[in-house]
């Protein structure tokens, strides 16, 4: 079966309110779309490797003319790709060349908050940095790294911090996937910007609802070119704006099948000809260029703009068909006798809420067991003007999708997620687990929401272990 349409509630997408602001296809030539090197580990010593992430300024090449101040993570804008692989033991010296604050905050992994997992209470002060190791206990899937100060994330990311962050696994390794980095397996990091004399200027952008921008990047390329010398590709794509959701087709309306969600790959693959991201959920896809020939062009729309071009070459035929059956979800049993946990996100705007509450970084919103398996509704009211979708993120953990307003989940959302898009008016049911005690943020991933104060923090506790946090206060970001 091919699936034709988005599945997201049509009306709410988010074209719906005022400070709407469409895409607009950009009149400057085409260029080679950037893929972003793999970060070099400073050292490597049996099981334990060692990583330097610089947060740092920089100047790119964005639009033709002055260069565009930009931030990154050991690059100009974006970051360099960090590969991990499970089991290792990881060493990360987090450097912040900054002119203010930052977090380095590992979207996806299940790594302790809230120190390690880099959310609001692990601050790197400016010409400061702080070192974090773990060990990575999760399947292959592709996550992010972005900052996570309070309240200045939105901004932040704005200025170009974000970088894919690839898991590697020995299951996944055996299955047939494309995965020879930058040739035939690439990050596909979508956002929009706009930009005043060549330069970014978000407070001249900002929108209370979400900073929008008029021209679609990908990797940081406006009207990128990728030069297509296999005749499959994976495309691991991350929704890495503020706001934007992407509603994504190929002009020539070509099937991809998406191969993994969030949390790594999904039990069956999932074929389409349309698939929408909201902030921060990445798709691992696969598409078949088999029915093209050197010299066509392949372009990947969101609505009617163009984000980028698939350039076809020379390929040697690959007839690799993917198994029915990608791997096996154990799904874990819901614990008995517990209640479910409603969490609300309300209101648009400067209303937003969670639970009716704005954050506070010094309030423990809840509390749930390490090892438990507890159910979440997670509802959108709906309740201002017609509503919104806003996407509810949790750290700590990959939550599996159980049902929408009591129906089932989306046919791509079988796998374990981090991030789900809630429609206006909807009650999405998770199933969540911790396996390690901390302190972990959960929120509308729209970034401005977030900094907003639509984000709680919940206390993963082991009840045999009395664990204290301290939690920093606003004043000490
Ligand atoms: Cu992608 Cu709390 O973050
Ligand atoms: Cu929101």
């Amino acid at each position: 079966k091919v699936y034709t349409d988005y599945f997201f509630d049509e009306p709410i997408f988010d074209l719906h309110d005022g400070g709407y602001v469409p895409l607009e296809k950009v009149d400057i030539p085409d260029q080679p779309l950037n893929i972003p090197t793999a970060l070099q580990p400073d050292k490597v010593d049996g099981n334990d490797v060692y990583y330097t992430i610089t947060a740092q300024e920089g100047e790119t090449q964005i639009l033709p003319g002055a260069k565009t101040k930009t931030w990154g993570y050991n690059a100009s804008l974006l970051g360099q790709t960090i590969v991990l692989k499970k089991g290792v033991h990881y060493h990360v010296h987090l450097v912040n060349k900054l002119p203010e604050v930052t977090t380095f905050h590992w979207h996806g992994l299940n790594v302790t908050g809230p120190i390690v997992d880099g959310g609001p209470h692990a601050p790197v002060y400016p010409g400061g940095s702080r070192d974090i190791d773990f060990t990575l206990d999760q399947p292959a899937q592709t996550d992010w790294i972005h900052p996570h100060p309070c309240p200045n994330t939105a901004r932040q990311v704005w200025n170009g911090l974000a970088a894919a962050v690839v898991v590697t696994d020995d299951e996944e390794a055996k299955l047939p996937f494309p995965r020879n980095y930058g040739v035939d397996d690439i990050p596909v990091i979508l956002q929009d910007r706009s930009y005043h004399d060549n330069q970014l200027d978000y407070k001249a952008d900002y929108d209370v609802d979400g900073t929008l921008g008029k021209y679609a990047l990908v990797n940081g390329t406006i009207n990128g070119v990728f030069n297509v010398t296999t005749q499959k590709v994976r495309l691991r794509i991350l929704d890495g704006s503020d706001r934007r959701e992407w509603r994504l087709h190929f002009d020539d309306n070509h099937e991809f099948t998406q191969i993994a969600s969030d949390g790594g790959t999904l039990p069956e693959p999932v074929k389409f000809t349309k698939l929408m991201l909201t902030c921060a959920e990445r798709a691992e896809v696969i598409v078949d260029f088999g029915d093209k020939k050197p010299g066509d062009v392949v372009t990947l729309m969101s609505d009617n703009v163009p984000l980028m071009k698939f350039k076809i070459g020379e390929y040697a035929p690959d007839n690799t068909k993917l198994p029915e059956h990608l791997t096996t979800i154990n799904v874990p049993e819901v614990t008995p006798g517990l209640p479910v946990t409603r969490t609300v996100m309300s209101g648009m705007d400067d209303q937003v809420r969670l639970d009716g509450k704005l954050f506070d970084m010094q309030r423990i919103d809840r509390r749930q067991k390490i090892g438990d398996t507890v159910l979440w509704d997670v509802v959108n009211t709906n309740d201002m003007d017609g509503g919104m979708i806003h996407p509810f993120h949790m750290h700590g953990c990959q939550f599996l999708v159980i049902s929408r307003n009591g129906k089932a989940p989306y046919p791509n959302e079988h796998g374990w997620k981090d991030t789900v898009g809630v429609n206006a008016g909807e009650t999405v049911r998770i199933a969540v687990q911790f396996t390690k005690f901390g302190v972990y943020m959960y929120h509308c991933h729209i970034l401005e929401h977030e900094d907003t104060g639509m984000m709680a923090q919940i206390e993963a506790y082991d009840p045999n272990h009395e664990h204290k946090y301290h939690l920093i206060s606003m004043d000490e970001m």
